[in-house]
């Protein structure tokens, strides 16, 4: 597996590949979540790039960019056991230049969720992803539904922009208690992490009460307000929007995402799952 380290390597690297390329973009601290995107993208391409790069511009101040986890030796090993051939580790020197001055907006469908919480948030994450593609120059990008919001929109500008590539979203990979797999699943301590399960418990509630018959929006989300009410320490939104445009909707009459972001301790965690009528 090679590594990549500057813009001149990467882009070295792609004049070199042929076939076809599957690219899957991180911020490192790599886990199983990370992993079957990998394995999706080795067995659907000739060649994978992986990219690992905590982007400064998608964090807002205050947010968790200076104690995000860095653990390159185990992502890199990560990367080759899943086998990836190149690893693109960019530095933001590289990336934000001096006199950096260009963005990416996706408006309306990053101004929900988690853009009304974290503002520029999608601004920074389109940006990023944005000038990866231009560098990698993939066939295919991977990326997990767990970020549920994050896909839609990247999926959004890669069609408006006319992006020559397919973007594909992978299902999210759980523990087995429900609790979806997150680089800052490490920040919770012992308490915490059981206390996080009542996310994916709080979805199930919208989910069991759709099976049950409910459709109306605002029941579903007073039963996830009852599971996370008490274990957690707040809530940012609980939400059910439409899946394809996270449009608004009154009752879940077509496919809808149910979307959770709460704070356990000061870690904001983020869930969701598709509320199918
Ligand atoms: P990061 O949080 O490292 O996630 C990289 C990719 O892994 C994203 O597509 C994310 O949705 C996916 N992922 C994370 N946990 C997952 C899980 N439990 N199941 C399935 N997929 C999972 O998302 C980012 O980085 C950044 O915003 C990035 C796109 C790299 C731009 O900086």
């Amino acid at each position: 597996m090679e590594q990549l380290a500057s813009i001149d390597a990467v882009r070295r690297y792609r004049k070199a590949v042929s076939g076809s390329l599957g690219f899957v973009p991180t911020m490192g601290a790599l886990h199983e979540g990370h992993a079957v995107l990998i394995r999706r993208s080795t067995a659907e391409n000739d060649a994978t790039v992986v990219s690992i790069f905590v982007n400064p511009t998608q964090f807002g101040p205050g947010e968790d960019l200076h104690k995000y986890p860095r653990t390159l030796e185990a992502d890199l090993e990560l990367c080759a056991r899943e086998g990836a051939a190149a690893v693109f580790t960019p530095n933001s020197a590289m990336m934000y230049p001096a006199g950096f001055t260009t963005w990416v907006n996706v408006d309306g469908l990053a101004d929900k969720l988690c853009g009304r919480s974290r503002q520029n948030h999608f601004r920074g994450v389109c940006t990023v992803v944005a000038k990866l593609f231009n560098l990698v120059a993939p066939t295919r990008a991977y990326f997990g539904q767990k970020d549920a919001q994050q896909a839609i929109v990247l999926t959004r500008m890669a069609r408006d922009l006319d992006m020559p590539l397919e973007v594909i979203t992978c299902p999210t990979v759980r523990e087995t208690d429900g609790l979806a797999l997150s680089s800052r699943n490490r920040y919770l301590d012992p308490r915490n992490r059981q206390r996080a399960r009542s996310i994916y418990k709080a979805l199930q509630a919208a989910e069991t009460g759709l099976a049950a018959g409910e459709t109306d929006v605002a029941t579903l989300k007073r039963a996830c307000w009852a599971e996370l009410d008490g274990n957690v320490d707040r809530v940012d939104y609980v939400e059910i929007l439409a899946a394809d445009d996270l449009g608004a909707l009154e009752a879940v009459d077509k496919p809808a995402l149910c979307a959770i972001a709460a704070f356990v301790g000061s870690t904001r965690l983020i869930d969701n799952v598709i509320l199918a009528p």
